[in-house]
């Protein structure tokens, strides 16, 4: 190149940057229909040309320097001839180059826009949990049969746990290793029977009512057992209610959970709240007393505790155990959802198992 004149050098020059442009000439005149990934790269490819043909190692900054081997004659019109290729290199690589950008950002904004008219994802939707959907089949039959629904505190005093409940201050239940209690001293209701209690106080006598709520024990969890669960009270307080109107009630229940021909027994126990108590069972709805795994061959599911109101929980309601009598219920929700289901282990309920919950559908 150096041997060439100063002109022809400043000729090749020009034709260099004429054949790299050409390329990118069409985005200056024609509209440009490239994807935001091709535009970014050919915004690029200009800023390298713009580099390579006026940047300060360019062949052009170079031939400034050859000015001193132009005749002086020739100087000045050698001088402009540069600024002039160097003005047309500038224009036409700006021309492109604001093409270019103004494209880009519309590219862009075009595609963060939102089209308001596009489906949307549709939320999955949930459905109740099993113990809800058990819980909401006992009401019904209970509503069905007279009784109001009662919801109520899960911490409590003393007073509601224990002593209106005819539990005495010896009693095991009141330990620190059998009760949930708070850093205040109250405790975390261990049965629902507390209810029995706020529902005399609330309502009076006469007086029927089922209450479903969590409790909380002092329980190892294992397949049967866990430190939160569930359970329902039932209490039925009137003038000349009998054994006779519990056996009938929680029989005409278990029917009308398990079918027609289910049969209740009661086997004698002890609470300190009811005087008689007695245990529940009813005929296995599977093998219907043949015995098979659910039953664990003995042909009876044990379900729940009950008896007469001891008539020293009428009297801490202000309620005469001599006009009054009542009898109540109560039976664990979870461990009757794991018979149903014919589940092997009651913590299954409570572990948020999506593949689990969705069963229950
Ligand atoms: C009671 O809690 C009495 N309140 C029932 C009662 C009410 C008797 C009214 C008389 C009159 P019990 O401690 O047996 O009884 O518990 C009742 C049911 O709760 C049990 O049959 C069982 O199904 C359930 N249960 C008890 N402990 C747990 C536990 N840790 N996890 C899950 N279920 C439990």
């Amino acid at each position: 190149m150096t041997d060439q004149s100063p002109q022809a050098q400043l000729d090749l020059i020009q034709k260099a940057f004429e054949h790299d442009f050409e390329r990118f000439f069409p985005y200056a005149r024609d509209p440009i229909t490239l994807e935001l990934d091709q535009a970014l790269a050919e915004q690029r490819a200009v800023i390298e040309l713009r580099t390579r043909h006026l940047g300060k190692k360019s062949a052009l900054a170079a031939s400034k320097k050859l000015i001193g081997r132009v005749a002086p004659e020739e100087r000045a019109g050698f001088g402009q001839k540069v600024q002039a290729a160097e003005e047309k290199f500038d224009m036409l690589l700006h021309e492109v180059e604001e093409r270019l950008r103004e494209y880009i950002e519309s590219a862009r904004t075009a595609r963060e826009s939102i089209d308001v008219t596009m489906p949307g994802r549709r939320p999955r939707s949930g459905h109740r949990h099993p113990i809800t959907l058990l819980r909401e089949r006992l009401e019904d039959v209970f509503v069905a049969l007279g009784y109001a629904i009662e919801d109520d505190r899960e911490i409590e005093t003393d007073f509601y746990n224990f002593d209106a409940l005819n539990i005495p201050e010896n009693h095991p239940a009141r330990a620190w290793q059998d009760t949930f209690y708070t850093t205040e001293g109250f405790a975390l209701r261990s049965q629902t029977s507390t209810v029995q209690i706020h529902a005399m106080q609330r309502r009076g006598v006469p007086v029927r009512m089922i209450a479903p709520g969590r409790v909380f024990r002092r329980d190892t969890p294992d397949p049967t057992h866990n430190p939160m669960f569930f359970q329902v009270e039932g209490l039925c307080v009137d003038r000349g209610i009998t054994m006779a109107h519990l056996k009938g009630t929680v029989g005409e229940f278990l029917k009308r959970m398990f079918g027609p021909d289910t049969v209740t027994r009661f086997r004698p126990s002890y609470f300190p709240f009811t005087e008689p108590s007695a245990e529940f069972d009813f005929s296995c709805f599977k093998c219907k007393g043949s015995g098979c795994r659910i039953c664990k061959n003995s042909g009876w599911i044990e379900l729940g505790g009950s008896g007469m109101v001891h008539p020293n929980v009428l009297r801490a309601v202000g309620v005469d155990p001599q006009e009054y009598s009542g009898f109540a219920f109560g039976l664990g929700i979870d461990r009757m959802c794991a018979l149903m289901y014919e589940l092997d282990d009651i913590r299954l309920l409570f572990e948020n198992d999506v593949r689990f919950l969705e069963k229950f559908e």
